[in-house]
């Protein structure tokens, strides 16, 4: 019996892949607006996946994994309510893109065995139809007994990538999600837009570059995860930027060029959070821990935080796209 906290793309996606692939029993927390159209089914194709939806935990429920399917600035919240009604499990997991939250999540659940997930499948929804995008996988990583991890994660219909540390787990996937997702979100613009402006998107090579800095310093490996050669990704960058540029610009513009990203679709929603956090933030912060300069992502954390906490008006960069990259690239020249 599988308990997810969450039933937005990733939440409805995982629960109907659990419920059809692998006949799991789930249980699906959700917000109230939702309960009426999640109990006709989550559709996943043209069988509908039926869970059991709820938006109250029953005190002292047992279940065999709880797997946290929010936003990262949602999790501590989800996990006090799990933790409040005195769920027991035998494993926890998260599943949030970026770096930061794992350890409360694993500090919360501490007689639990504790594993971080992702997919590099993009998933999309549309009510109760879950859309995900047409290549990619799962992996997943935990610092506890291989041993404990469930039959399910083979069970699931794609790739399903063990990876050996949480870190290098987490931070390839962070990888993925940095490039055109936090300039996007500033400039509101697609990732087609900032890979075709030559000065944004040299700016966002730097962010990667410095990236890639601290964890040589570090020492945190990077991995291949499904469908995405990550340490090959890697190689490229000390390349001159024009040839980086029609690499890896080409595959995000084929990739998702057109598609809102994820921290744009939160600021367009007028969220009073993001996932920037956990993104640029988490390597602005493992800059500090490990003494690498990271004045790009420094520069995007700051400004996208202002924009987001309403300390500056979003309009002093939508559609700027000259004006920001030129200062964004001052930054990083410590102008
Ligand atoms: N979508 C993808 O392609 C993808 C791929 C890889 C990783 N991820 C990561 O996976 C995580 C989840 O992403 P997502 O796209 O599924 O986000 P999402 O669509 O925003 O889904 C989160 C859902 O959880 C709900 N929620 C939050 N706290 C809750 C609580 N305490 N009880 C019940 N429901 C609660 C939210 O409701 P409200 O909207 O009312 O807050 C929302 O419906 C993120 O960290 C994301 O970065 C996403």
């Amino acid at each position: 019996l599988i308990l997810i906290v969450g039933a937005g793309a990733i939440g409805q996606w995982l629960a109907a892949l659990l419920r059809l692939r692998a006949s799991e029993e789930v249980t699906l927390l959700v917000r109230p607006r939702q309960v009426e159209l999640l109990r006709q089914g989550i559709f996943l194709g043209e069988t509908p996946a039926h869970c059991t939806v709820v938006t109250e935990l029953a005190a002292g429920a047992v279940f065999s994994d709880v797997i946290f399917a929010v936003k990262a600035y949602q999790v501590a919240a989800a996990a006090s309510q799990v933790q409040a009604a005195g769920i027991v499990a035998e494993r926890v997991w998260s599943f949030q893109n970026g770096v930061g939250g794992e350890p409360a999540v694993a500090a919360a659940f501490p007689n639990s065995w504790f594993g971080a997930m992702t997919t590099t499948v993009p998933v999309y929804i549309d009510g109760n139809r879950v859309l995900p995008g047409p290549k990619g996988g799962l992996a997943w990583s935990s610092a506890g007994e291989a041993g404990r991890a469930p039959a399910w994660l083979s069970q699931l219909g794609m790739a399903c990538f063990a990876v050996g540390r949480v870190d290098s787990l987490k931070w390839s996937k962070l990888m993925l999600n940095l490039t055109c997702n936090a300039s996007c979100a500033l400039l509101d613009a697609l990732p087609a837009q900032v890979v075709e402006h030559r000065r944004m998107f040299d700016f966002e090579l730097e962010c990667l570059r410095e990236v890639l800095a601290c964890l040589r310093k570090a020492g945190i490996p990077l991995v291949e995860l499904p469908a995405y050669a990550v340490p090959q990704m890697a190689m490229l960058a000390p390349l001159p930027g024009f040839v980086v540029r029609r690499i890896l610009g080409s595959k995000i513009k084929k990739a998702r060029g057109d598609k809102p990203p994820s921290l744009l679709l939160d600021l367009r929603a007028g969220r009073s959070d993001s996932e920037v956090e956990v993104l640029n933030g988490a390597v602005v912060r493992l800059g500090a821990e490990c003494g690498v300069p990271t004045p790009c992502n420094r520069w995007l954390y700051d400004a996208l935080t202002s924009v987001v906490r309403g300390d500056v008006l979003w309009e002093q960069y939508q559609g700027q796209i000259d004006e920001v990259s030129r200062q964004a690239l001052a930054a990083r020249n410590g102008k």
